[in-house]
């Protein structure tokens, strides 16, 4: 099943790791740890392969693929001999990424954007296309009557508004052009009714939202655990110190506020209160793609008898996040495959804050994604 994955924010720190590792296991460079889909649980027919996979994408930023994984490799985030070993094929890459498109109304643009991608998926001969957006964090957008319905929002396109905001113009283009998406971001993307109404008219899947690859792994394996045991949570505070693009963007008051908002939810939705405390991302440069997470918590025991647990995560972020990039674009293309319409609540495993899922602990999101891929295999999920 030859697959394209399009990537938005294609020379970023997330998108270049996921193309320096999807060639690397095409090449048998390197091993799949960290890809969720290669377990012996999740693995099997109904996927493609990494051979499948074909990668393109939309950038802002001008830096050629080989720099960035230079870069990324002197940085200790991927080894130095695979971004040595891959200048041929990241080259090849280059000849389908593509500048975000300026100028013009937003359906002009967006019209602009799906064209590149019909044009992706013919010169390669894909089956289809996934697009995923790795992209800088957006602030949430002011609301407009656009959002309402597809009419209204072709209608508000046309005119000379911002309509939508960035990664929502691609999530527009991608279901104008036939292609599922998926959103590994806070922003926006398809979560608009206008556009929520498309996909099931055009009869596309899609995911999101923010993946879950530090902390908020960890409280959605903690928090459980407090509520399971009956334990009452008095206080859970959170501060992340990270670098990188990402770290850059989330200094930004408006992006910071849309991260910490999905960083939060899984307390609430887990616990069925939420706690004192709260969650702080602060960018410090020095820390580059290496994440500092340190959250200390204070709970309540028989007799209400007080104690607290603390932890400290040091994560490589674009090492985490790579791999499920590469997972989701493999997951959503096999459910495109099966007929799949709509969000894809199975797939709440992946993300901080899942479109339509009702739970937020992963062992219970883990087995929800073994059964929806057990079905995929199986010639199901439909
Ligand atoms: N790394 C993780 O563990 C993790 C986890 C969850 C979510 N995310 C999200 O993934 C995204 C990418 O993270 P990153 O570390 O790669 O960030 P990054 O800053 O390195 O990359 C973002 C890329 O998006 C590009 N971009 C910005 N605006 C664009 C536009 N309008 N059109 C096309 N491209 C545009 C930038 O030029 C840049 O190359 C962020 O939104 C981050 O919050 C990352």
């Amino acid at each position: 099943m030859r697959t394209g994955v399009w990537l938005v924010g294609a020379r970023g720190s997330v998108a270049t790791t996921a193309i320096v590792g999807g060639l690397a296991l095409r090449a048998g460079l390197t091993g799949p740890t960290g890809c969720v889909t290669e377990l012996p649980d999740l693995r099997g027919p109904a996927l493609p392969t990494f051979a499948d996979l074909v990668f393109g994408g939309h950038d802002v930023a001008t830096t050629p693929l080989t720099k960035r994984a230079e870069a990324l490799a002197a940085a200790g985030v991927l080894p130095g001999r695979l971004a040595a070993a891959l200048v041929a094929d990241l080259t090849a890459v280059e000849e389908d990424l593509r500048p975000a498109p300026t100028g013009g109304s937003q359906a002009d643009r967006a019209a602009a954007i799906a064209a590149e991608l019909t044009a992706f998926r013919d010169r390669h001969r894909l089956d289809r296309v996934v697009v995923v957006n790795v992209s800088a964090t957006e602030p949430a957008p002011a609301t407009h009557p656009g959002h309402a319905d597809p009419d209204a929002l072709r209608a508000a396109l046309a005119g000379t508004d911002e309509v939508l905001p960035p990664s929502s113009l691609y999530a527009y283009a991608a279901v104008e052009a036939g292609c599922p998406y998926v959103d590994f971001t806070p922003s926006t993307g398809l979560r608009l009714p206008a556009l929520a109404a498309l996909a099931a008219q055009r009869g596309l899947p899609y995911a999101g939202h923010d993946g879950k690859t530090g902390e908020t792994l960890v409280k959605s394996v903690l928090a459980p655990m407090f509520a399971m045991r009956n334990l009452a949570v008095r206080s859970w505070s959170g501060v992340n110190l990270l670098g990188g693009g990402d770290g850059a963007t989330l200094a930004e008051p408006g992006a910071n506020a849309a991260k910490v908002d999905s960083k939060q939810r899984v307390l609430g939705e887990t616990l069925g209160y939420v706690p004192q405390g709260g969650t702080r991302i602060d960018y410090v440069e020095d820390l580059g793609d290496f994440k500092t997470a340190w959250d200390l918590i204070t709970f309540a025991g028989f007799l209400g008898t007080g104690m607290r647990m603390e932890f400290t995560w040091h994560g490589c972020d674009s090492a985490l996040a790579a791999p499920l990039v590469l997972d989701l674009a493999r997951l959503t293309a096999a459910a495109h495959a099966a007929g799949r319409v709509g969000p894809l609540p199975e797939l709440a495993f992946f993300f901080k804050d899942p479109i339509d899922s009702p739970t937020h602990s992963l062992s219970t999101q883990w087995q929800r994604l073994v059964d929806f891929t057990r079905e995929l295999h199986a010639g199901g999920a439909g």
